[in-house]
């Protein structure tokens, strides 16, 4: 069990997740070590809301994400999740069978638009496929589904017929997005997806994502490796690093003040449009390598790149602590230390 509360209103919660690799060497596959891709990942999602999740590349965030909706057996932790009805699903603990069930509603949106669409089918194919696959194969009625849900992402039903490559990129998110709400989704992971596409078609997808989450109540995670796009969606932000999130706090706090090194770091490198106010910004804080997830040190895995690290830091690992209600830090000197926010209006 974790050591906080977890809402009443939560529709997942997320305890000591770990997701580990074995690294195997030569014939015998002797197990030479593991890379700890999710290490100790603990979080709640509220019914309706948007919890973001950023770090930079390799930090862990596609690997939660897939561990959540058990497309990887994770390795350690607690996954539940409350279906329409209200009750409470361990996901750790279910057969194959018991998950397709549950599957209909945690969806995933991918990256990457033109990967994830099979060039071969058309859009009444892609977007019925999920359908099809739970047992609706009367033809009229996939086609009046189809079109609803076109409709849904902003896409004209009478492009059904064509194929995805007549598609532009920002459309065929919508394809994949028309995809993952097939089934009536409760619940939808969108790993990098909109950080393929150009600003201004970035910032539609988001709104739709918006307007359809208001429309059906969904529940988002949404993870990026971008800040400027997580601030918009998300009503509260979690940050990775290393396996770990390091930092939960709802939206506004974060950009405020927060509290994890880390997080000033990333802070600190969002591109700001205003050079006078650049000028005046501490840039490239975060210096040296990023942690290797295969070969974790012992104490907090950032110590060696944070400008706060004591003795202790290189010694123990922090755990992720609830310092006021819904706002977690994994830092051993964060109740000492006076971070800089992003700082928009100063
Ligand atoms: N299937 C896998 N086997 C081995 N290592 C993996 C696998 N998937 C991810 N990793 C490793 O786990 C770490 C986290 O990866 P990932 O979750 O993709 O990070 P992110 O999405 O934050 O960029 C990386 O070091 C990556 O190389
Ligand atoms: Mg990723």
């Amino acid at each position: 069990m974790t050591n906080f509360h977890i809402p009443d209103d939560a529709l997942i919660s997320v305890e000591k997740l770990q997701m580990h690799f074995p690294i195997k060497k030569g014939f015998l596959g002797r197990e030479l070590g593991a890379v700890k891709a999710v290490d100790d990942v603990s979080f709640y999602i509220r019914k309706g809301e948007t919890l973001g999740i950023v770090g930079e590349s390799g930090s862990g965030k596609s690997t939660t994400a897939r561990a959540l909706l058990r497309a990887y057996e994770p390795t350690g932790g607690t996954i539940r999740f409350k279906d329409p009805e209200g009750n409470w699903h361990d996901l750790t603990h279910k057969s194959e069978a018991e998950m397709r069930q549950l599957r209909q509603y945690m969806q995933m949106i991918f990256q990457d638009p033109y990967a994830s669409l099979n060039p071969r089918m058309t859009l009444l194919q892609l977007v019925s496929e999920p359908l099809v696959n739970n047992g609706i194969t009367n033809k009229s009625e996939l086609e009046d589904r189809v079109a609803d849900l076109l409709i849904k992402v902003g896409l004209r039903p009478e492009n059904m017929t064509r194929y995805p490559h007549a598609f532009s990129g920002g459309q065929r998110q919508r394809i994949g997005i028309a995809r993952a709400l097939a089934l009536n989704p409760t619940f939808i992971a969108a790993d990098e997806s909109v950080s393929a596409l150009d600003v201004s078609i970035a910032a539609q997808t988001i709104n739709l994502l918006q307007d359809l989450q208001e429309q059906m109540g969904l529940t988002y995670l949404f993870i990026t490796h971008d800040l400027s796009m997580v601030e918009h969606i998300s009503d509260r932000i979690g940050v990775m690093y290393a396996g770990r999130l390091v930092e939960v706090a709802d939206t506004a706090s974060f950009f405020e003040q927060p509290l994890h090194p880390y997080s000033e770091a990333l802070l600190s490198a969002i591109p700001i449009p205003d050079p006078k106010r650049a000028r005046a910004k501490k840039r490239g804080l975060v210096k040296g390598e990023v942690a290797d997830p295969a070969n974790l040190p012992v104490g907090c895995a950032f110590a060696s790149r944070c400008p706060h690290a004591s003795e202790l830091c290189h010694m123990s690992n922090p755990e992720l602590t609830e310092t006021a209600e819904g706002r977690f830090v994994r830092c051993h000197h964060s109740a000492d230390l006076k971070l800089q926010g992003a700082n928009y209006d100063q």
